[in-house]
């Protein structure tokens, strides 16, 4: 194939990539963005199957077949809450292929440059091996936290920061020996160097708690587009090395959002330390009222009487998995036309997107899915806000409280309604780990129980109510 039609196809697909960001960033154009994805997927592999370095055709034939299909059953079986797992291991393939591009690439016997360029490329190698080796071990630890193999709870070393910059440091003498060395005399320190990066990735997603796993995965995939786009450079494929800086980049900006929306930096994370600090909450504020609760009759008598009310699910809701029957109660409501709408915040449940994939389950219209900045200002004219399984995401001592391990984090500023009614099982707290003023205002009823059972008994109690008003 010529060289011209090659570079406008890889353009092609790069720019069906972006494209497929784009349309990945909003769910009603999500399907159309997998489809772009999808084919400039298929041109990228295309062409680079039939460029002139590719001659074995038979082997290529049986590995991407073996490829599809497990791919494709991987796909069809994955449960929404297995998501995290399967992309966890992915990325270490990316990694694991970095990894093995790189001494391919440094020991190819027909790699014919010289001088400057022969030492850029040995510099790619290095840094490319180590970001894959890093990104390879520390996927595979963090495939197996999330699937329960390797326990949940930050590893924190004694002096693990030090042992952190140690490796580094040796690292980098090993790559100041490695280069320049004749008769690919740097192989034993390239290896070396593996070995210290895969242990580097190890200690430092183990050093993660259980809880902050989704920054990781998403850290440990734009580490992944890092070294796909190290791969692009050692094999001089300018395709892959812009979908690797997307990826990379795209994978940076999200793990920035969900640090942001946490009101997290993102050492803090990637350093842990999380809810160790003092507890905030009523006996810390001392003035605070006892909580009070409602009974399900009169939860259901509230949502009557309200002409509008905003629904904030969070993770309770998710672990219940009371979006089906919520939905039925929202259709209740609507058709006797009641405003319903639901706020999403960035970091609502355990994922990004989490309640909006719930959501789109139970068939919830998008347009009344509503975005924390879309809907925050509407809360002082809503008459009535139904909390489910939701807590830090809500906290007023974001706003309210200093003191507050949470200050700074954007909420959703529900206590602004005329009333909430807070729908958990118990007074715990969430995952901060810290109390919640909002249970203790004069607006606020609690609702104890669990959230599917709750919501299963709000929905019969409305049925029975119109069933005996018709
Ligand atoms: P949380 O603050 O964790 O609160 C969830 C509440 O749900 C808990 O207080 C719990 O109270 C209740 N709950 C649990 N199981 C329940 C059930 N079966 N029925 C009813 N209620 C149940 O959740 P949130 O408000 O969604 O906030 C998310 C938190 O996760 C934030 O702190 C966020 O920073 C963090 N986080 C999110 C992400 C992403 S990307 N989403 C990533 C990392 C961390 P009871 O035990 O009393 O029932």
């Amino acid at each position: 194939m010529p060289a011209t039609i090659t570079t406008i196809a890889y353009l092609l697909s790069g720019i069906l990539f972006i494209l497929s960001l784009g349309g990945l960033s909003r769910q009603e154009t999500a399907r159309r963005g997998n489809t772009y994805g999808m084919l400039g997927m298929a041109i990228a592999i295309l062409v680079t199957a039939l460029s002139p370095e590719v001659t074995g055709y038979g082997v290529l034939a049986v590995v991407i077949g073996i490829g599809a299909v497990i791919g494709a059953i991987l796909a069809a079986r994955v449960e929404m809450t297995s998501m995290p797992e399967l992309v966890a291991i992915l990325h270490s393939f990316v990694g694991l292929a970095a990894v093995l591009v790189g001494y391919a690439s440094y020991l190819d016997p027909d790699n014919a440059l010289t001088g400057v360029e022969h030492t850029i490329h040995e510099v790619e190698v290095f840094v490319g091996v180590f970001i894959g080796a890093v990104t390879f071990t520390g996927s595979v630890v963090a495939f197996g936290k999330l699937r329960g193999m390797i326990g949940s709870k930050a590893l924190a070393l004694p002096g693990r920061n030090l042992w952190n910059v140690g490796m580094i440091l040796v690292s980098a003498y090993f790559g100041y020996e490695f280069v320049g060395q004749p008769d690919h005399g740097g192989l034993l320190s390239l290896g070396i160097m593996t070995a210290i990066a895969s242990i580097f990735g190890i200690l430092m997603v183990m050093a993660i708690g259980g809880a902050d796993m989704p920054v990781v995965v998403s850290m440990l995939n734009s580490y992944s587009g890092w070294a796909a786009s190290a791969a692009g450079f050692m094999l001089s494929n300018d395709l892959l090395i812009i979908t690797g800086a997307l990826v990379g980049s795209s994978g940076a900006i999200l793990s920035y959002i969900m640090c942001a929306a946490m009101n997290r930096s993102f050492f803090n994370v990637i350093f842990g330390s999380f809810g160790q600090t003092a507890k905030a909450g009523p006996a810390a504020a001392g003035e605070q009222r006892e909580a009070t609760s409602v009974t399900i009759p009169e939860a259901v008598q509230l949502l009557r009487e309200a002409s509008s009310i905003i629904i904030v699910p969070g993770y309770g809701m998710a672990v219940a998995q009371a979006q089906y029957p919520l939905y039925e109660i929202v259709k209740t409501l609507r058709e006797k036309g009641t405003e319903v709408r639901f706020a999403i915040h960035p970091v609502a449940g355990r994922l990004p997107g989490h309640m909006n994939v719930l959501l789109a389950e139970a068939k919830v219209p998008y347009d009344i899915v509503l975005e924390m900045e879309e809907i925050n200002h509407d809360f002082p004219e809503t008459d009535l806000v139904l909390v489910i399984g939701a807590n830090d995401i809500v906290n007023p001592a974001a706003l309210e409280d200093p003191s507050s391990p949470i200050y700074g984090m954007p909420v959703l500023e529900c206590w602004k309604a005329k009333q909430t009614i807070v729908m958990k099982r118990s007074m715990g707290s969430g995952y901060a780990g810290i109390d919640n003023p909002l249970f203790y205002k004069e607006n606020n009823e609690m609702l104890f129980g669990d959230a599917k059972k709750v919501v299963d008994a709000i929905l019969a109690e409305l049925k029975s109510g119109a069933a005996h008003a018709a």
